[in-house]
């Protein structure tokens, strides 16, 4: 998504000339994410939960609510608060204490820091995946 997604008219008339874009979006960084320390399986079953619970309204990725990637580490501290506790429920976050239990919440948080961490490695070497893991050795090359 290159553009914002504010709403805005367009008229047209003919020989008009070139339509207006939407101003292009700017995106934040990627914050360094807290460490991981959570196992595949804890972060599998987050992942699970998270698609059931909340990728109805967060996308991993551009959208109206907060790409969960992106999280200052005051959410991340706020985490269990925010969603057990209800603490952003005034901005339209509900608390998922009827839905989640401490464990579950644990594994999703475990699963968007995985995630987080993903997005922030990319960032940090764009390039990554065309460089080999291994560079060639040159100190055995041939000095001629
Ligand atoms: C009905 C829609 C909805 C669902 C479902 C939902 N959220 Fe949210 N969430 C929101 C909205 C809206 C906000 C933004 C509040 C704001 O503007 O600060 C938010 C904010 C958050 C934040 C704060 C992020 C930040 O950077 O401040 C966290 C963490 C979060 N949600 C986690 C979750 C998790 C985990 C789930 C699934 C268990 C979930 N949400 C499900 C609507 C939803």
């Amino acid at each position: 998504m290159l553009h914002s997604s504010e709403n805005r008219i367009v008229a047209f008339k003919l020989d008009g000339g070139e339509v207006p874009k939407p101003v292009v979006r700017k995106d934040e960084p990627f914050p360094k994410p807290p460490t991981n320390e959570a196992s595949p399986t804890e972060i599998q079953a987050g992942e699970t939960k998270f698609i059931e619970q909340c990728s109805r309204c967060h996308a991993l990725g551009p959208n109206i609510t907060p790409d969960l990637r992106k999280m200052p580490q005051q959410a991340h501290d706020m985490f269990k608060d925010i969603l057990l506790g209800g603490a952003f429920a005034p901005r339209g976050m509900e608390s998922f204490i009827d839905v989640l239990s401490d464990k579950e919440v644990e594994n999703i948080h475990a699963y968007l820091i995985e995630q987080s961490w993903q997005a922030y490695r990319q960032q940090q070497a764009p390039d990554a995946e065309r460089t080999p893991m291994t560079a060639p050795n040159t100190n055995d090359a041939d000095p001629h």
